[in-house]
């Protein structure tokens, strides 16, 4: 890691994204080591979650160590009390802390302020825990990373943004087809195109999803409106219409293609029951493989 942070799949830039994952299918195979053994986790969420908040406290759990829930309405992250201020006195508490906020400032602040680590559960920029789950999930299907093509369909959101950068270090061509308005900005492609320079892997956009899934090895697409742009859903709904993950999509990549979402699913909008229940669909592998990769990823910030 770059720091003592996880915030960003940037904080990965200069390791081996690869050997992480070898790793974490060790680790997945050895299920109880005590690598964190009395340490203890503080999961620090603004927003609602299943996966992320039951993988880590079970990772933490698994790993001898303990977590401690806390939930929005109990911290009123910023208005109770402000983000310096609950970063530090939990640092005198915990050991490590995990918090899925709506703005990524949040979590940047509360990493600055924190003397202890800080991993990023999910912001409005990322959800790089998400990527290692599914670059964990990529790497037992196919046995590589690096080579394979990632068609993202869909929202250039928190999800896409780090796939991208982990396909950009780790060498695997991303695709992404969105509707105007609505694709990775520019200030995001300006980081993943250095790396993709490195690794010699290849980054496509595009408004056409037959285009973006041609000679794809995975086929990946999530929710149209985040959490937070509620609002916004009916504009979404209308923006993607043409952008469904359908049997006839799909069909359009690769044969052997692998089918992902990170998961709640909207069923029947951004994908069809066909395809997310189908036989070429990981998604439940994935969500299993949250616990995994953040099990390495813990034992890592904490020096395990
Ligand atoms: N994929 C994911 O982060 O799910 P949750 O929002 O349920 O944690
Ligand atoms: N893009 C989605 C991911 C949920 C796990 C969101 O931010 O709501």
């Amino acid at each position: 890691m770059k720091g003592k942070d996880f915030l960003s799949i940037s904080d990965m830039a200069d390791e081996d994204i690869t050997s992480f994952m070898a790793g974490a299918v060790k680790l997945k195979a050895q299920g109880l080591p005590a690598l964190c053994d009395g340490k203890t986790l503080a999961i620090l969420f603004e927003k609602p979650s299943l996966r992320t908040r039951v993988s880590f406290e079970v990772a933490m759990r698994q790993l001898g160590g303990e977590a401690i829930y806390i939930s929005p309405a109990e911290v009123g992250l910023g208005e109770r009390e402000s983000v310096p201020d609950v970063a530090r006195v939990l640092s005198r508490y915990v050991d490590i802390i995990t918090a899925r906020t709506f703005s990524h400032t949040t979590v940047e602040v509360l990493a600055d302020y924190a003397s202890v680590p800080v991993i990023n559960a999910l912001s409005d920029r990322e959800h790089p825990c998400q990527a290692l789950a599914d670059f964990l999930t990529i790497y037992e299907k196919k046995s590589k990373l690096a080579g394979l093509t990632l068609a993202f369909i869909g929202d250039g959101n928190n999800i896409a943004y780090s796939l991208l950068l982990a396909a950009a270090l780790a060498g695997m061509n991303f695709h992404i087809a969105s509707p105007a308005g609505y694709n990775l900005k520019k200030e995001m492609l300006e980081v993943a195109r250095g790396y993709a320079a490195r690794s010699s892997s290849k980054i496509l956009l595009t408004e056409e999803p037959g285009r973006a899934v041609s000679g794809a090895d995975i086929v990946y697409t999530d929710v149209w409106a985040s959490m937070g742009q509620e609002a916004e859903s009916e504009v979404r709904a209308r923006a993607f219409a043409g952008y469904q993950v359908d049997k006839k999509l799909l069909s359009q990549a690769k044969a052997d293609a692998i089918f992902m979402h990170d998961l709640p699913a909207h069923r029947g909008e951004e994908v069809t029951d066909d395809v997310i229940d189908g036989p070429q669909s990981v998604v439940f592998d994935q969500a299993e493989n949250r616990m995994h990769a953040q099990k390495a990823l813990l034992a890592k910030l904490l020096g395990g």
